[in-house]
């Protein structure tokens, strides 16, 4: 929250506000205060680089470059991952990781290369070292894809961590993407782009980073290969991106350029290449598998700040139903706490939470809680009390609690980086499992701490456990959320074995994935809020968070009835589709925008109900193999240039293209297809790519568009699964992957693979097992044949 916001807030909620006002000053002098006392000063400094290479030590998968005045070790993992550290950092310990690190490959061996340098050579990649410290990835072909510069870094004189700088190069055709969450993507254009989790403090556009979810992920997608690379290091940081140029000045190639200053951490990082699906894979072995949603999670969700009360939230209900509109989640803010004290309920005006969750769940309506990682500071605030005598809440340098200001006024925060503090605060949520609720929305947890001055959130010298490493915030700031999420995730298991939790999560870092999702926070209602809502649910794919979507229709404001329509139309593709606002927006219930939008967005509901069980294959599928539901249309042909420069529409799965409307105004829009047919589902007419196309996008419904082929699993009429298949073009075959799922729960179904092809004038679907095909256990129905 800036200084105007804060004025603006104030004015709305009067002495109240005025009480808080002076708190954030008060909280703002103290973190200047703890940090003076608590934080090294920074002194003289002395400069170093690696010096000339001196020896090497052979290892499994790689070995140990030594040079005058550091020295790199190099891993190739089994799965194809390669890891390298500076100054003999190695993986671990390491927040992103989902276990151990992975095992060495024995295949890869350092071996001398020309001038006096080094390489590994693996299956995937090959690494060459100079004498200087200089590292290059290369295909197996031999193509350069990222030349790393030798490092530098800069050491306080008087001892304590050194800040550092990593310059690399890419070639001049290569996109930059990734860095957690970003308004301004999925493209990252030139820039520099911090790396601190943060709450903007107002309503985000484009322009805004950073925000509350960044990672030091970049995925480079290049003619050559794509790789991602991870620097494993959770301080502050910036990465300043430039895109290389072909042809630059007199025909020469000017690389893409990447810079990251880190102002501490070990120096380390993987790095995997090949395909983009081959990348994510390695991905989401080395950090875990995406958590699998329960199927109402993938339904459609309404929230608001401040629905306020118990009637009011049956009233909302009741509105869906009357209008017939499917329902399948309703998100309680913190104005359903006591006071917004989390884990507490107002019971003046939430007097039967349970009756209420239980009559909601009864039509099919499952509740949500936000939960907010603060805890009002006062003797008789029962997680106060119980998390006191657990010595839960982080403490400055010289030991006292830090104190902050929260929405339920002096707060004290969980150090979430302690095991202890994990399962106190996961078996918490045994009280919200009473009031009802069924999933998790984490908020504030960047963490954010309203300060009238000085940085949001905890001062930079508080003392966290670091599992047992011991350190301070500079350190667990950007992995707070993400150990938040871990304490609910474990807490649940435990709570309720049987049932997959349903977290999602403000803020976050890399591996978030295991835990649960994201949601872009409070993006700002207009035409940019709709495009910036896009790019975090695509970049964040890509950094291996498969499941997010934003506050649909944006957080402030009142959006126009079109703009609300094409976000609500966006929304009903996206993994998270949740209407939800602040407290002094105006409404987001689809019939407040008169009659047309809401025939329309019954339509898109509907539709969306539709798509479940393929948005719930998406899901496994995700599980499976690292790759994100929602996915930029380069997916399958990262070398197809004009597809790496559109941002504007979306491959969900493998089976449609999504192409949003993202401008006012607009009855049709250029689509840009990858290579081979294409079929407007509204009309079923044939396209062939690759090409840019135009069609129709009246306001009644946005551009899909479905790949020929296609096998894609449905609800049908009588809510049973079908298959849904798309006409291959003539003279090749199609097919598609099916994961019948229970909708909770842990059984393990079976995937179904299957095969489309024309036999004389009709098309067959066949299931493909390992005793040969036999006839699909659904109904199927064929389109694209007679449409042209
Ligand atoms: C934050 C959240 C928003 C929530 C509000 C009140 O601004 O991002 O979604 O409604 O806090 O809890």
């Amino acid at each position: 929250m800036n200084g105007r916001d804060l004025v603006r807030s104030m004015k709305a909620v009067g002495s109240a506000g005025a009480a808080q006002r002076l708190r954030t000053v008060r909280a703002a002098w103290r973190t200047r205060r703890a940090d003076a006392a608590g934080l090294p000063t920074r002194g003289a400094e002395r400069a170093r680089v690696p010096g000339p290479v001196q020896d090497v030590e052979p290892g499994p998968g790689g070995g140990v470059v030594r040079f005058s005045r550091s020295e790199l070790r190099i891993t190739v993992a089994v799965n194809g991952a390669v890891f390298w550290g500076w100054d003999g950092a190695g993986p671990e310990p390491s927040y992103a990781l989902a276990g151990r690190s992975p095992e060495p490959d024995p295949r890869a061996v350092l071996e001398p290369d020309k001038d006096g340098g080094w390489r590994v050579v693996a299956e995937r990649a090959t690494v060459v070292v100079s004498r200087h410290g200089a590292v290059e990835v290369q295909t197996p072909g031999g193509v350069t894809l990222r030349r790393d510069l030798p490092p530098r870094w800069w050491e306080p004189v008087d001892g304590g961590a050194a800040r550092w700088m990593q310059r690399s190069e890419v070639s001049a055709d290569a996109r930059f993407f990734g860095l957690g969450g970003r308004a301004s993507g999925p493209r990252l254009r030139d820039g520099t782009y911090r790396l601190w989790n943060t709450d903007p403090g107002h309503a985000f556009g484009p322009g805004d980073d950073p925000l509350y979810l960044t990672m030091p992920v970049q995925l480079v997608v290049a003619d050559a290969a794509t790789h991602l690379v991870f620097h494993d290091t959770t301080w502050d940081g910036t990465v300043t991106l430039r895109e290389g140029e072909e042809g630059a000045g007199s025909g020469h190639d000017r690389p893409g350029t990447s810079e990251l200053r880190m102002s501490g951490g070990p120096l380390r990082c993987w790095v995997m290449v090949g395909t983009p699906a081959r990348v994510l894979l390695a991905w989401a072995s080395l950090t875990g598998a995406p958590a699998l949603p329960p199927a109402w999670a993938l339904g459609y969700q309404h929230a608001r700040w401040g629905f306020g009360s118990e009637q009011e939230v049956r009233r909302i209900v009741a509105g869906y139903q009357e209008r017939d509109l499917p329902l399948d989640a309703v998100h309680l803010d913190i104005d359903h706490f006591d006071e917004h004290q989390v884990f507490t309920v107002d019971h003046d005006r939430f007097p039967k939470l349970p009756q209420l969750a239980e009559d909601l769940r009864r039509d099919g309506v499952r509740l949500v809680s936000i939960v907010d990682p603060a805890v009002r500071a006062e003797p008789g605030n029962a997680v106060y009390d119980a998390g006191t005598v657990v010595d839960a809440f982080v403490r400055d340098g010289a030991g006292q609690v830090v104190r902050g200001e929260v929405w339920p006024g002096e707060s004290v925060f969980p150090d979430f980086t302690h095991a202890r503090v994990r399962e106190w605060w996961g078996g918490l949520y045994e009280e919200r499992l009473g009031q009802g609720f069924a999933g998790f929305w984490h908020d504030m947890n960047e963490p954010t701490s309203f300060a009238a001055f000085g940085e949001t959130t905890l001062p930079r010298s508080a003392r966290h456990a670091l599992e047992g490493r011991g350190g301070d915030h500079r350190e667990a700031h950007n992995v707070y959320g993400l150990c938040m999420a871990r304490a609910a995730y474990e807490g649940l298991r435990d709570l309720a074995p049987r049932e997959r939790p349903f977290v999602f999560s403000r803020s976050g870092w890399a591996g978030l994935q295991r835990y649960g999702g994201t949601w872009s926070g409070d993006v700002a209602t207009g035409w940019p809020g709709l495009r910036a809502s896009l790019s975090l649910v695509m970049g964040l794919g890509l950094c291996g968070v498969p499941y997010s979507g934003p506050d649909v229709g944006g957080f402030d404001g009142s959006p126009s009835p079109e703009l609300f329509l094409r976000w609500f139309q966006l929304g009903a593709y996206l993994p998270l589709f949740r209407t939800h606002a602040s407290l002094r927006a105006g409404r987001r219930e689809p019939w407040e925008f008169g009659p047309e939008v809401l025939e329309h967005a019954r339509v898109a509901l509907a539709e969306r109900r539709r798509l479940l069980p393929y948005f719930m294959t998406l899901a496994h599928l995700a599980r499976r193999t690292g790759t994100p539901y929602v996915r930029p249309l380069w997916w399958g042909i990262p070398e197809d240039r004009a597809l790496r420069d559109c941002e504007d529409a979306f491959l969900l799965g493998d089976c449609l293209l999504v192409a949003p409307v993202l401008d006012p105004g607009a009855d049709r829009r250029a689509v840009q297809l990858p290579r081979g047919r294409w079929y407007d589902t509204a009309t079923g007419r044939a396209y062939d790519g690759p090409g840019q196309i135009l069609v129709d996008a009246p306001l009644s419904r946005i551009p899909v568009l479905a790949r020929a082929g296609a096998v894609l699993p449905v609800r049908g009429e009588d809510g049973g699964l079908e298959l849904e298949v798309w006409a291959p073009a003539r003279g090749r075959t199609g097919g598609g992957l099916v994961v019948p799922d229970a909708g909770d729960g842990w059984e393990e179904p079976e995937i179904e693979r299957y095969v489309a092809r024309w036999q004389g004038r009709k098309v067959v679907v066949e299931r493909e097992g390992e005793d040969g095909v036999s006839a699909p256990p659904h109904p199927v129905r064929v389109r694209g044949v007679e449409e042209r």
